[in-house]
């Protein structure tokens, strides 16, 4: 989520780095920083200050020394510790001459900081990150070479990372690791590059190279060469690039919507690491309510807008079954007004993608007023929400651009069932090998929903069958309710069609009067305990003429006599369905709006954060 620049012989190695975080900005970040290295030592300037962080960042830079040919360069989006100019990096060693950066999570620094301090080490930050500079600190007092220093440096650490140092008594190299976390490298003759995203350095580098996990990369001006994690050689892979700045930043998709439908699983990955200590007792470090207030809950209420709101509904379903907490969901303009009723022991938790929509934000209020704690669940750091809630939970997404959402919400589910599961620890509701099994099961979600992105071109057939259809109705039972509901809003919201979410089994109380042939009714009919049941609401529907759309997992054998369309999924423990049958529900909006010639980036009428009420 963090933006990563460096470059090894430039002349003009400063402005290099501060061009490339500025194209990094597309990314969001909180504070930006820069270390610069040769024989004289390491100099580095950091600035904190929201998104105008390399404006502040330039203008710390202003009286920098010249001659240096060697830099990093860093944008942060926070993860662990305030987004505060102590925590930007670069961060240093001890003496100051090592400097690193770092993008991803290092999951078992709180044991190796412990560890270094005891041996004198000194940190100076709250980060992750820092732990990384000691550790190679240490390597190179006990003789290896920076190279070296990395590769086992890195077999102590446990997590995800793309991460680069520079030592200025080895000037002139850049040694850069990558596991999970994006990494390239570029060449021009003379200078060498390295960044997170390719347009940082689009318009310096002739030839692009991509690291994979667990490679160690050594840059000099000359050029590079790479190691694995026992330090064998191995041969970067050449990309072939012929992007403009724009492609560039939308990773190379059409747009952004794309490039986050098919971040789902990366989003879900760092959402779900480092959530657990060595005891299985699962933690959400930046979270502040104790376990004994936790243990006191007797219910919950979740407040969230849009999006958010679909997400607490799945929650809702784990937390009654998992924690056996009494649970309500409201959406927030609602909440406020409605006097809503807190008890002690009421936990109000507002769920919100940007943290400041003002809807969730004065629903959370109310309820502090009325003496509620209240956790966030956020996915910017240090969002109005998070500031004002009495504990936080952030997802880790990356920043969303597009304005319809689909990363954050399979963050957010994500988030909420781990909660569940962390209430159910606490609260002996659940046997410790079924919450073993729940845990193992949320890691394997990433993966599922890989599969189901693999499978677009399916789903933009069916989008594309289905093209003259103005009616649209989305069914669920189950947790597939608010998979439908967030199905149907992903679709009116792209397409500008009459699309309705609906419990399948309410549909004979109503709505069953409007279903005609032309009409098209999209069915979640992946939960097993609720299959026969949705096969007959199918039937029923089939019956008035209508086409159906059902998406279904890949052992389902019955589905095919009844549905005219099918969008397969991989099978899951019901609970962790939405997040991947949400994905062709995403896909068949797209395509759909696609097909029409909107801009799915921007519907038209809508905000991505609203700050009115
Ligand atoms: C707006 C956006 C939606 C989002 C909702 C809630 O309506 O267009 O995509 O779901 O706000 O936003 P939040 O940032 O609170 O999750």
């Amino acid at each position: 989520m963090c933006g990563i620049i460096g470059v090894v012989g430039a002349s003009d190695t400063l402005a290099t780095l501060l061009e490339g975080l500025e194209r990094l900005e597309y990314r969001g970040y909180d504070s930006a920083g820069v270390a610069l290295s040769g024989a004289g030592g390491t100099w580095r300037a950091r600035a904190a200050a929201g998104t105008e962080s390399v404006l502040a960042l330039k203008l710390e830079c202003e009286d920098a020394p010249t001659g240096f040919r060697t830099g990093l360069g860093h944008t942060r989006w926070a993860t662990h510790g305030a987004p505060e100019a102590i925590n930007a990096h670069p961060h240093l060693d001890c003496a100051g001459n090592i400097a690193i950066i770092h993008n991803g999570i290092i999951e078992n620094h709180g044991e190796l900081q412990e560890e270094l301090e005891s041996r004198g080490h000194v940190f100076t930050s709250v980060t992750d990150s820092e732990v990384l500079a000691h550790l190679i600190e240490e390597a190179r007092a006990a003789g290896q070479d920076l190279t070296e220093a990395v590769r086992t440096s890195l077999l102590t650490v446990r997590g995800a990372f793309a991460l680069a140092a520079l030592d200025a008594t080895e000037p002139d190299v850049i040694v850069a690791a990558r596991r999970v976390s994006p990494l390239v490298v570029g060449t021009a003759p003379g200078v060498t590059y390295l960044a997170s995203d390719v347009p940082a350095i689009l318009d310096k580098a002739s030839a692009f190279y991509a690291v994979n996990d667990d490679e160690i990369v050594r840059l000099g001006p000359e050029g590079f060469r790479a190691i694995d994690l026992e330090g064998a050689p191995v041969r970067l892979r050449p990309l072939s690039i012929d992007w403009d700045l724009e492609t560039a930043q939308k990773g190379g998709y059409d747009d952004f919507m794309t490039k986050e439908i098919n971040e789902q699983p990366d989003a879900l990955r760092a959402t779900l690491l480092d959530r657990r200590h060595r005891d299985n007792v699962i933690t959400f470090d930046e979270m502040s309510l104790s376990d004994d207030e936790l243990r006191d809950v007797t219910r919950i209420v979740l407040v969230a807008a849009g999006t958010s709101y679909h997400a607490a509904l799945v929650a809702k379903y784990a937390i009654e079954r998992w924690a056996r907490v009494s649970c309500e969901v409201d959406i927030s303009s609602e909440y406020r007004y409605r006097d809503p009723v807190v008890e002690i022991g009421t936990l109000v938790i507002g769920v919100s993608q940007s943290g400041e929509t003002i809807d969730t934000i004065q629903a959370t209020r109310e309820a502090q007023r009325r003496g509620a704690h209240v956790v966030a669940v956020s996915n910017v750091v240090d969002s109005s929400l998070a500031r004002e809630a009495n504990a936080v939970i952030y997802t880790r997404a990356g920043l969303e651009v597009s304005v319809a959402s689909t990363k954050a919400f399979v963050a957010q589910v994500a988030a909420l069932e781990l909660f569940a599961l962390r209430l159910a620890q606490l609260r002996g509701t659940l046997p410790e090998r079924d919450v073993e099994a729940l845990y193992l099961g949320l890691q394997a979600v990433g993966a599922q929903v890989a599969v189901a992105l693999s499978r677009r071109d399916d789903v933009t057939a069916v989008a594309d069958a289905l093209a003259g259809a103005r009616d649209f109705f989305f069914l669920g039972r189950h947790v597939g309710f608010p998979t439908a509901l967030e199905g149907a809003l992903k679709f009116k919201e792209l397409t500008y069609l009459h699309a309705e979410g609906y419990p399948a089994g309410e549909l004979k109380h109503g709505p069953l009067a409007l279903i005609e042939p032309g009409v098209v009714v999209v069915v979640v009919a992946t939960d097993p305990s609720v299959h026969e049941k949705i096969l007959s609401n199918i039937s029923e529907v089939k019956a008035r003429g209508a086409s159906v759309v059902a998406v279904a997992t890949d052992d389902d054998e019955t589905i095919s006599s009844v549905a005219d369309f099918i969008l397969r999924v991989p099978a899951t423990e019901p609970m962790f369905s939405p997040m991947i049958d949400i994905v062709p529900l995403q896909i068949f909006a797209y395509a759909t709006a696609r097909g029409l010639h909107h801009n799915v980036d921007r519907p038209r009428n809508l905000a991505k954060t609203v700050t009115v009420e």
